[in-house]
Protein backbone atom coordinates (compact mmCIF):
# COMPACT_ATOMS: atom_id res chain seq x y z
CA UNK A 1 0.00 0.00 0.00
CA UNK A 2 2.96 2.52 1.03
CA UNK A 3 5.21 1.36 -1.86
CA UNK A 4 1.51 1.77 -4.35
CA UNK A 5 1.18 5.46 -3.08
CA UNK A 6 4.96 6.34 -3.41
CA UNK A 7 5.33 4.69 -6.78
CA UNK A 8 2.07 6.61 -7.88
CA UNK A 9 3.21 10.18 -6.22
CA UNK A 10 6.66 9.73 -8.52
CA UNK A 11 4.61 8.59 -11.36
CA UNK A 12 3.58 12.31 -11.06
CA UNK A 13 6.35 14.19 -10.31
CA UNK A 14 9.54 13.01 -12.57
CA UNK A 15 10.39 12.67 -16.05
CA UNK A 16 10.33 10.42 -18.66
CA UNK A 17 14.03 9.64 -17.56
CA UNK A 18 13.55 9.42 -14.43
CA UNK A 19 10.26 6.86 -15.15
CA UNK A 20 12.32 4.48 -17.14
CA UNK A 21 15.04 4.37 -13.88
CA UNK A 22 11.85 3.69 -11.86
CA UNK A 23 10.12 1.00 -14.01
CA UNK A 24 13.34 -0.14 -14.66
CA UNK A 25 13.90 -0.99 -10.75
CA UNK A 26 10.25 -1.44 -9.83
CA UNK A 27 10.06 -4.53 -12.68
CA UNK A 28 12.76 -5.51 -14.27
CA UNK A 29 15.93 -6.14 -11.62
CA UNK A 30 13.52 -8.84 -9.55
CA UNK A 31 15.33 -11.33 -12.65
CA UNK A 32 17.86 -9.00 -14.09
CA UNK A 33 20.54 -8.05 -12.04
CA UNK A 34 22.48 -4.67 -12.63
CA UNK A 35 25.90 -6.98 -12.92
CA UNK A 36 25.73 -10.39 -11.62
CA UNK A 37 23.60 -13.20 -13.98
CA UNK A 38 21.39 -15.30 -11.75
CA UNK A 39 17.49 -16.45 -12.79
CA UNK A 40 18.12 -13.93 -16.35
CA UNK A 41 21.07 -12.37 -17.90
CA UNK A 42 22.77 -9.38 -16.24
CA UNK A 43 20.99 -6.57 -17.81
CA UNK A 44 25.20 -5.22 -17.94
CA UNK A 45 25.27 -8.40 -20.51
CA UNK A 46 22.05 -7.41 -22.23
CA UNK A 47 22.51 -3.92 -22.77
CA UNK A 48 26.36 -4.58 -23.81
CA UNK A 49 24.56 -7.36 -26.88
CA UNK A 50 21.82 -5.02 -27.33
CA UNK A 51 24.60 -2.07 -28.25
CA UNK A 52 26.66 -4.51 -30.05
CA UNK A 53 23.45 -5.13 -32.43
CA UNK A 54 21.84 -1.57 -32.53
CA UNK A 55 24.08 0.63 -31.89
CA UNK A 56 21.69 3.85 -32.57
CA UNK A 57 19.49 4.88 -29.55
CA UNK A 58 16.47 5.01 -31.80
CA UNK A 59 17.14 1.12 -33.17
CA UNK A 60 18.11 -0.23 -29.60
CA UNK A 61 14.66 1.52 -27.80
CA UNK A 62 12.73 0.20 -30.57
CA UNK A 63 13.99 -3.35 -31.14
CA UNK A 64 14.21 -4.17 -27.05
CA UNK A 65 10.78 -2.80 -26.54
CA UNK A 66 9.48 -4.78 -29.32
CA UNK A 67 11.01 -7.77 -27.96
CA UNK A 68 10.19 -7.14 -24.05
CA UNK A 69 6.53 -6.50 -25.28
CA UNK A 70 6.55 -9.80 -27.08
CA UNK A 71 9.41 -11.74 -26.34
CA UNK A 72 10.26 -14.59 -29.15
CA UNK A 73 12.57 -16.96 -29.26
CA UNK A 74 12.60 -16.16 -33.34
CA UNK A 75 13.64 -13.00 -32.54
CA UNK A 76 16.07 -13.55 -29.88
CA UNK A 77 19.65 -11.94 -30.23
CA UNK A 78 20.43 -13.58 -27.11
CA UNK A 79 19.39 -17.16 -28.04
CA UNK A 80 22.41 -18.53 -25.41
CA UNK A 81 20.54 -16.91 -22.85
CA UNK A 82 17.20 -18.75 -23.76
CA UNK A 83 19.19 -21.74 -23.94
CA UNK A 84 20.31 -21.29 -20.46
CA UNK A 85 17.24 -19.88 -18.84
CA UNK A 86 14.12 -20.37 -21.05
CA UNK A 87 12.68 -17.80 -22.57
CA UNK A 88 11.41 -14.61 -20.92
CA UNK A 89 8.12 -14.42 -20.15
CA UNK A 90 5.72 -12.08 -21.28
CA UNK A 91 5.27 -8.82 -19.04
CA UNK A 92 2.09 -6.78 -19.16
CA UNK A 93 3.13 -3.61 -19.90
CA UNK A 94 2.48 -0.77 -22.87
CA UNK A 95 5.06 -0.29 -25.39
CA UNK A 96 5.82 3.55 -24.28
CA UNK A 97 6.44 2.39 -20.77
CA UNK A 98 8.82 -0.17 -22.00
CA UNK A 99 10.08 2.54 -24.56
CA UNK A 100 11.14 4.61 -21.51
CA UNK A 101 12.98 1.35 -19.72
CA UNK A 102 14.78 0.92 -22.88
CA UNK A 103 15.85 4.36 -23.10
CA UNK A 104 17.14 4.04 -19.40
CA UNK A 105 18.88 0.70 -20.38
CA UNK A 106 20.46 2.33 -23.52
CA UNK A 107 21.93 5.88 -21.46
CA UNK A 108 22.86 3.95 -17.84
CA UNK A 109 26.01 2.63 -17.39
CA UNK A 110 25.60 -0.74 -15.10
CA UNK A 111 30.00 -0.74 -14.00
CA UNK A 112 29.29 2.36 -11.90
CA UNK A 113 27.27 3.72 -9.35
CA UNK A 114 24.44 5.56 -10.96
CA UNK A 115 22.10 7.78 -10.00
CA UNK A 116 19.24 6.37 -9.23
CA UNK A 117 18.50 5.19 -5.40
CA UNK A 118 15.45 2.68 -4.61
CA UNK A 119 12.83 4.56 -2.65
CA UNK A 120 13.17 3.33 1.28
C1 LIG B 1 10.35 -13.22 -14.62
C2 LIG B 1 11.73 -12.89 -14.86
C3 LIG B 1 12.01 -11.71 -15.79
C4 LIG B 1 11.57 -10.42 -15.69
C5 LIG B 1 10.61 -9.81 -14.65
C6 LIG B 1 12.20 -9.68 -16.77
N1 LIG B 1 12.99 -10.52 -17.51
FE1 LIG B 1 14.05 -10.02 -19.20
N2 LIG B 1 14.68 -11.95 -19.38
C7 LIG B 1 14.43 -12.97 -18.49
C8 LIG B 1 15.14 -14.18 -18.92
C9 LIG B 1 15.11 -15.52 -18.23
C10 LIG B 1 15.85 -13.82 -20.10
C11 LIG B 1 16.81 -14.70 -20.93
C12 LIG B 1 16.10 -15.54 -21.95
C13 LIG B 1 15.63 -14.75 -23.15
O1 LIG B 1 16.42 -14.02 -23.79
O2 LIG B 1 14.42 -14.84 -23.45
C14 LIG B 1 15.53 -12.41 -20.37
C15 LIG B 1 16.01 -11.71 -21.45
C16 LIG B 1 15.81 -10.35 -21.67
C17 LIG B 1 16.31 -9.63 -22.80
C18 LIG B 1 17.13 -10.23 -23.95
C19 LIG B 1 16.18 -10.57 -25.09
C20 LIG B 1 16.76 -11.42 -26.19
O3 LIG B 1 17.16 -10.84 -27.23
O4 LIG B 1 16.79 -12.67 -26.02
C21 LIG B 1 15.92 -8.32 -22.65
C22 LIG B 1 16.20 -7.17 -23.60
C23 LIG B 1 15.17 -8.25 -21.42
N3 LIG B 1 15.11 -9.50 -20.85
C24 LIG B 1 14.62 -7.09 -20.90
C25 LIG B 1 13.81 -7.03 -19.77
C26 LIG B 1 13.20 -5.81 -19.28
C27 LIG B 1 13.37 -4.44 -19.90
C28 LIG B 1 12.47 -6.15 -18.17
C29 LIG B 1 11.59 -5.28 -17.30
C30 LIG B 1 10.52 -4.57 -18.01
C31 LIG B 1 12.62 -7.59 -17.99
N4 LIG B 1 13.46 -8.07 -18.98
C32 LIG B 1 12.02 -8.33 -16.98
C33 LIG B 1 13.61 -12.90 -17.37
C34 LIG B 1 12.92 -11.78 -16.94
Amino acid sequence: MKKTFLFLLSFLSLHADDMGALLFHGNCVTCHYEVESKSAPAMIEVRKRYKAAFPLKKDFVKYLSEWVHNPSAEKSIMQDAIAKYELMPQLAYEKDVLEDIAAYIYDTDFTHIHSYHKPK
